[in-house]
Formats: structure tokens, sequence, C-alpha cells
């Protein structure tokens, strides 16, 4: 592996684990509820992640350019919310412009089993070839749109391991039951997906906690963290769970305090 891509790769997975920290939802959501002002939701949260999944707009307009934190840029687009299909995705950012904002990574969806699979799968090979040329990593989003029932083992563990073959050097996808089956068939590292906010942090703790047990390098993980009411108690007792091996009891014991401002 060439040196640029080996540093980059080392970089967004510091000791192998991440926590990546994706704001990235209003390319199709617009405005999403504590996201309007990206930049102020995401400045506390920045010491505790190891990277931002961002579109340019975002970077450009929202996030200092002296921070030197890692950049995963998210390059495809082109539906929202209101269209007629959310997998109708092209690419949206040419690599010159990935490189002229010195990401680290790049990210595109593909959504397999949709009417746009074959479109979606071709965007990811031909984002491969080039972002490879200029030794950057792509990231594989294995998206399911609005049908939230599709994440189970069978489905995601297909969509990982075909981003992987088309040449992902990672892939973001959803926690599931047997998670392990999704991570034994993927040959390149695989990191978790939130979803929408879940019942409780503990809730949390435990399927991070269970994906990295069985494999996972880590999360990209959004919702639950910035629309909890303390994210930076839920960033930090993540971050004990995937870097210092913290169980769920531990991360939650930690959240309560810090909550509590018992811990800094
Ligand atoms: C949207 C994305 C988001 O980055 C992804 O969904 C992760 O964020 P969350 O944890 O909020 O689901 O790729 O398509």
């Amino acid at each position: 592996m060439d040196w640029g891509m080996k540093n980059r790769l080392s970089r967004l997975m510091p000791n192998g684990h991440c926590l990546w920290l994706p704001i990235d939802h209003g390319y199709f959501q617009g405005p999403t509820s504590k996201l309007e002002k990206p930049g102020e939701t995401v400045k506390p949260l920045l010491p505790y992640c190891d990277a931002i999944f961002v579109t340019r707009g975002v970077l450009r307009n929202c996030i200092d350019p002296d921070s030197t934190k890692p950049i995963i840029l998210r390059v495809s687009g082109g539906t929202s919310m209101i269209g007629e299909d959310l997998a109708n995705e092209g690419i949206t950012t040419s690599i010159k412009e990935a490189i002229r904002l010195n990401v680290c990574a790049v990210g595109l969806s593909i959504f397999v089993g949709s009417k746009h699979e074959h479109q979606t799968l071709l965007n990811l090979a031909r984002l491969v070839d080039e972002a490879e040329e200029y030794g950057i990593p792509v990231m594989a989003v294995t998206a399911v749109g609005k049908e939230m029932e599709k994440r189970e083992a069978r489905y995601l563990a297909l969509c990982c391991r075909i981003a992987a073959e088309l040449g992902a050097r990672v892939v973001k996808t959803y926690w599931c039951e047997n998670f392990e089956k999704v991570v034994e068939g993927c040959p390149v590292p695989v990191v978790m997906a939130g979803g929408p906010q879940v019942g409780t942090e503990l809730e949390v703790f435990e399927f991070v906690y269970d994906g990295m047990k069985k494999g996972a390098i880590g999360v990209n993980l959004g919702r639950n963290i910035w629309k909890n009411e303390h994210p930076v108690a839920m960033i930090k007792a993540l971050r004990s769970i995937i870097h210092e091996d913290a169980t769920p009891k531990e991360a939650n014991e930690l959240f309560n305090n810090l909550k509590k401002g018992k811990k800094k």
C-alpha cells in the first residue's frame, strides 16, 4: 500500500479503531433538528471524534480550516427527502475537489436491491478508480433509504461484501443481530452507523459493544450523539468502548457521571 493511503487510513483509525462523527444528514434531509448549525453542533464534540463525515458545503462554511481533524467527504447525493427515490444518487463531488479540501477519505452510498442498485454500484467502482489514483480511501455506505427493516445480517452481509469487492477500503453498515456474519464475509474493515435515536443510552452502548466484539473497528454514529441531551457525555462514553474497551455498564456509568458533572 502506498504511503499516502496508509497515512490517511492510520489517521482515520488510530490504533485500528475509530469514532467517526457524521454530520452529513442535511445532504438529503435539509436542516435536520440539532444540526441546523452544524458548526456549532460539532464544535464541542470535535476533540473526542477521530474524523467527521461531511459534505463540501458544510465543510467550507461551518468548519474552521485551522482544524486538524481528519475529514471524510460525502461525495454522493442528488436526492431529497421529498423527492421520488432516495436511492437515485450520483457522484456530487470530484476527486480534484476532495484533494483541494485536503480530505482523508471520501464516502458514497450504495443502495443494493433498489431500483438504482446498478447505478450506485457503478458510482462506487468509478469513485474507487479515481480516488485510488491519489491514495484516497473510499468508504462505502450501505444505505437503506426509508426501508429500515432491511437492517438484517443476510442483506447487510451481501451489501458489505459487494462494496469490498468493488474496492471500498472501509464499509459503513448498520449493526444487526448476528453481526458477526456481516463482518466475517467482508474482507475490509466494517464500521457501524447509528440510525435514528434509540430509546436509552445503554441500548446504544450495548449494540456498539456487541458490534466491536464481533469485529467492527468502530462507528460512524451521528444522531445518537448529537441529538442526545448530553452530547459530550455521550461521545466520551462511546469513546471509552471503542478506544478503551469499556463494557456497556462502564460506559453507562461514565455517561451518568459526566451528565451529573461528577467527572470531566
Ligand atoms: C446518511 C449517512 C449518515 O452519515 C449515517 O446515517 C450515520 O449517521 P446516524 O448515526 O445518524 O445514522 O450516511 O446517509
